[in-house]
């Protein structure tokens, strides 16, 4: 009896210390998180479902659409002199920065031009009332321009000034607002213009400006009740995943009505989301992947025009810090918060690091003042040194850095064989991963990562090899890793389209 107490005894003691040191900080990582993102659900992505903008009236001219005029009768492109701040001219033969307008969309077929510095396309703001310019950086009325496409060949365009007359090329030193509506659409008319559109954006901001408000809701709210189902999570659950990290925008902390363009509904999806991951015994991840003003410029970060703004004044930071608070007192008490995330993907040197840091301290107790269990993630910023966060990282308990590990985006993997590219994840990515995982330092999650390369016409079995390789050592992370994404139209961007398929076996 006695011989048998002083174990039984250490056990309970060693299982009171543990339960202490469990008490006094979060709990560490019990085993690799298998997770999958629920992109293009709450944050739209035209790219995981271009359908969603179908029904929108001229869907190739959205907000921040990039766009550029050839004069047909000058044979030159419109060009914001010195990039800005002052007059528009049409002496360019070829055209790049300068030549280049940003689209804000104010209807259907009324635009507001940005120009390289910023500033915006009007006309009677300089000298002569009739005079092109780009120097307004607050665009009213005078700044409002309305493109008339010609019906049989949408890239011929005449453009309509405030003052109802059209722009026109009268030689190549000005652009003027001073051609009557009369037109034959000839190459001898200054008043026409080649229109090529550069690139485009699909995000949060386009779906919703592109419709309107009143339009968008219905389509949006559609959208966030039948693209991620119960079912999925059910799914997610049986194929071996752990977990779910779910993109939010900051107007979800304004729903029911957040500001214009963006759209109600989605705090209803989140709620569900926490339904079904607890009936399947999910973990959730709260990934703020939108924040106020853009921190990236991509269309996932709803930025209007490739803009960033994010992290530029403390009005900024302090409205996403109110957000992180608004996400952790909602879901602080629910059994499926694993973690928040508290900004997808920044991206310096527009965001500093130093205002990084500041909003991470902030987010940090935001989230605190709620949980003392739910991991706080910080994300490295992209184009920058992984390390950087390492140290900083390090002083909160319970914090998780963020990498993304894509074999895209980077000439790096130009032309590289299926082997390549898996040697690359063994060798590389590994040993990144390595460089990571410090003592006493915070937990790391791959948040991102896919089976897809630029490799061209691979066979399912290297795809398959890309994946396992990539699964192997991403298994290493400290806190685990999350697919991007579950559903895309493009397939091996769709988890479930490669589980279902028999490219990837998480059991
Ligand atoms: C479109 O432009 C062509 C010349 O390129 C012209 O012949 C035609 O009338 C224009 N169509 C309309 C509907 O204005
Ligand atoms: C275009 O016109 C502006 C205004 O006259 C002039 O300052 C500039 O040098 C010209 N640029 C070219 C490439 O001709
Ligand atoms: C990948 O690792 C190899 C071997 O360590 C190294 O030679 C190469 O420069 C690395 N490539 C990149 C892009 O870091």
């Amino acid at each position: 009896m006695a011989e048998t107490l002083a174990p039984i005894n250490a056990l309970i003691f060693s299982i009171f210390l543990i339960s202490i040191s469990h008490a006094a900080r979060p709990t560490p990582s019990p085993s690799t998180l298998k997770a999958v993102n629920l992109g293009g659900w709450l944050v739209t992505e035209g790219w995981i479902k271009p359908s969603l903008f179908d029904a929108i009236p001229n869907n190739d001219l959205l907000d921040g659409t990039q766009v550029q005029f050839r004069s047909v009768a000058q044979g030159m492109y419109l060009c914001a002199e010195s990039g800005g701040g002052t007059i528009i001219v049409a002496n360019r033969t070829s055209a790049s920065g300068w030549e280049t307008f940003k689209l804000w969309r104010i209807t259907e077929t009324k635009f507001q031009f940005r120009v390289f510095n910023g500033e915006f396309i009007g006309v009677g703001s300089e000298g002569s009332d009739l005079a092109v310019a780009a120097v307004s950086n607050t665009p009213g009325v005078s700044e409002t321009f309305e493109i008339v496409r010609n019906s049989s060949d949408s890239g011929r365009v005449r453009i309509r000034a405030p003052n109802g007359l059209f722009l026109q090329a009268k030689t190549e030193a000005s652009v003027t607002a001073d051609y009557s509506e009369n037109t034959n659409w000839g190459d001898d008319d200054p008043s026409v213009f080649s229109m090529s559109i550069v690139t485009a954006m699909r995000g949060e901001f386009q779906i919703t400006n592109g419709y309107g408000t009143e339009k968008a809701t219905p389509v949006l709210q559609e959208h966030w009740r039948s693209f991620i189902v119960e079912d999925d999570f059910e799914f997610v659950a049986q194929s071996g995943l752990g977990g779910v990290r779910i993109p939010v925008g900051w107007w979800i902390a304004s729903d029911p009505t957040p500001p214009r363009p963006f759209v109600g509904g989605s705090l209803q999806a989140l709620d569900n989301a926490f339904d079904w991951a607890e009936k399947y015994n999910l973990k959730v991840i709260i990934d703020l992947h939108a924040a106020p003003g853009s921190q990236n410029g991509y269309e996932h970060s709803a930025s209007r025009d490739g803009s960033i703004e994010w992290g530029s004044t403390q009005e900024n930071i302090d409205q996403t810090v109110s957000v992180i608070d608004f996400l952790a007192s909602r879901y602080a008490q629910r059994e499926g918060l694993y973690a928040i995330e508290l900004i997808n993907e920044p991206r310096g040197p527009d965001v500093t690091l130093e205002s990084l840091e500041k909003y991470y301290t902030a987010g940090y107790n935001a989230v605190r003042r709620y949980t003392t269990e739910a991991y706080v993630i910080m994300s490295t910023r992209l184009s920058a040194d992984e390390k950087e966060l390492l140290q900083f990282a390090s002083r909160f308990q319970g914090s998780v850095l963020d990498i993304h590990y894509y074999n895209l985006f980077s000439d790096v993997f130009d032309n590289l064989s299926p082997q390549q590219n898996i040697d690359f994840v063994n060798n590389n990515r590994s040993t990144q991963l390595n460089s990571l995982t410090i003592s006493n330092g915070p937990l790391v999650l791959i948040g991102e990562w896919v089976a897809e390369w630029q490799v061209n016409g691979a066979t399912k079995e290297e795809y398959q090899r890309f994946a396992n390789a990539q699964l192997e050592v991403y298994n290493r992370a400290s806190f685990g890793w999350a697919y991007w994404t579950l559903k895309n139209v493009q397939q091996h961007w769709s988890l479930e389209w490669m589980i279902k398929n028999g490219y990837i076996s998480l059991m």
